[in-house]
């Protein structure tokens, strides 16, 4: 079969689409012919390498993988040939941690994948499969942000930085979802008009405000908001405890410009804020937002769909923040 795959770490050129063996499913697992998957910047880390966190070299990577069963291993009858799933990335690692599907094994940027049938979630004929793909990593990571761990409630105002990515138009859907006055964050014109389309009620041009906690802080009459949602890092850090309201809260759940900022602890007290981290998401987030984008609550925002030979391109679509929404590859 055809793959993506990462021989070395670094740039883009070490994506290299070529024949791979046939997978076949071990007892237990199954093996899905995979029409689509979901590119996060996680992707960009795998391939790049992360300090700290090995990736096991040569690996096919892409964990939001949507398809249909091609075959089944032995004792795996609790699924059928030809049904069509959603897998959830998360997966038991031979040492008993938990990992993820492209980044600690085999991942889905590929034309077939064997993998554990229990991670199958079937998927509604109303879902597609990119649709189903856009969703996992980003949208379930943002579902148990905004829900389990950042605890939203109607009518709380929420600043949204990176909100034009993946997690972010997952993130302004589902604030708007709880009835939350949303303040969407981009780096152009063109993205805050797409999120005033998506449902954001305010949008914020970082680009053109770089201090942006003055011009967020101008227009809510000084007061900053109840939550900002910061997977950023790096130079916004500082700039988002600024925004932050008296016994407000920052949810983080990434640092896509960096993992090492300098803070400025005096704005933690004297604004009595909690700093909440949010990893990953359940089982039960996907099956909830497959049920959300059944019914039309959530739709998840796809950019373009590109085929597996042009793997390179999606991430240097993300990579140079050109994408609104997700970008999809279909084997
Ligand atoms: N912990 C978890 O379980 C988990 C799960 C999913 C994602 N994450 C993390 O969350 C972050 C967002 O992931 P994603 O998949 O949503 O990424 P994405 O689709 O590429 O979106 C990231 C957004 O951040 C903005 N941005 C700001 N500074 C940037 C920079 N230096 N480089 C690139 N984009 C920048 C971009 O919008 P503008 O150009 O408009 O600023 C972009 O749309 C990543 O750090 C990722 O690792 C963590």
């Amino acid at each position: 079969m055809k793959a993506v795959v990462i021989h070395e770490h670094g740039g883009r050129d070490q994506l290299v689409y070529q024949d791979v063996p046939d997978p076949a499913p071990a007892a237990g697992e199954i093996l899905v012919r995979v029409r689509a998957v979901g590119l996060n910047y996680l992707d960009i880390f795998v391939r790049r390498g992360m300090p700290g966190l090995p990736v096991d070299l040569p690996r096919i990577s892409g964990g939001d993988i949507a398809g249909e069963i091609a075959a089944l291993g032995d004792e795996a009858a609790s699924v059928a040939v030809g049904q069509r799933v959603l897998l959830d990335p998360m997966v038991t690692l031979p040492n008993g941690e938990i990992g993820a599907l492209g980044e600690n094994t085999t991942g889905g940027l590929a034309e077939y994948i064997a993998v554990p049938a229990e991670n199958a979630i079937p998927l509604p004929d109303a879902v597609t499969f990119e649709q189903a793909a856009a969703l996992p990593i980003a949208y379930g990571t943002a579902w148990r942000m905004m829900i389990a761990r950042g605890r939203l409630r109607a009518g709380e105002s929420v600043f949204i930085l990176g909100a034009s990515g993946g997690v972010g138009t997952g993130a302004v859907q589902i604030a708007k979802m709880l009835g939350c006055v949303v303040y969407a964050a981009a780096s152009t014109e063109a993205k805050c008009q797409r999120l005033r389309e998506l449902g954001a009620d305010h949008t914020v041009n970082y680009i053109e405000h770089p201090e942006f906690h003055r011009y967020l802080r101008s227009i809510t009459d000084g007061d900053g908001v109840d939550v900002v949602v910061n997977y950023t890092g790096g130079d916004s850090w500082v700039r988002s405890l600024k925004c932050v309201k008296l016994g407000g809260r920052i949810l983080t759940c990434g640092a896509t410009a960096g993992y090492d900022p300098p803070t400025d602890i005096r704005y933690i007290w004297r604004k009595e804020m909690d700093i909440i981290g949010s990893d990953g998401w359940r089982r039960q987030d996907l099956v909830d937002l497959v049920d959300a984008v059944r019914a039309g609550t959530v739709v998840p925002v796809i950019d373009r769909v590109l085929p597996l030979a042009e793997t390179a391109e999606g991430h240097r679509l993300l990579e140079e923040r050109e994408v609104f929404g997700k970008v999809i590859i279909a084997p």
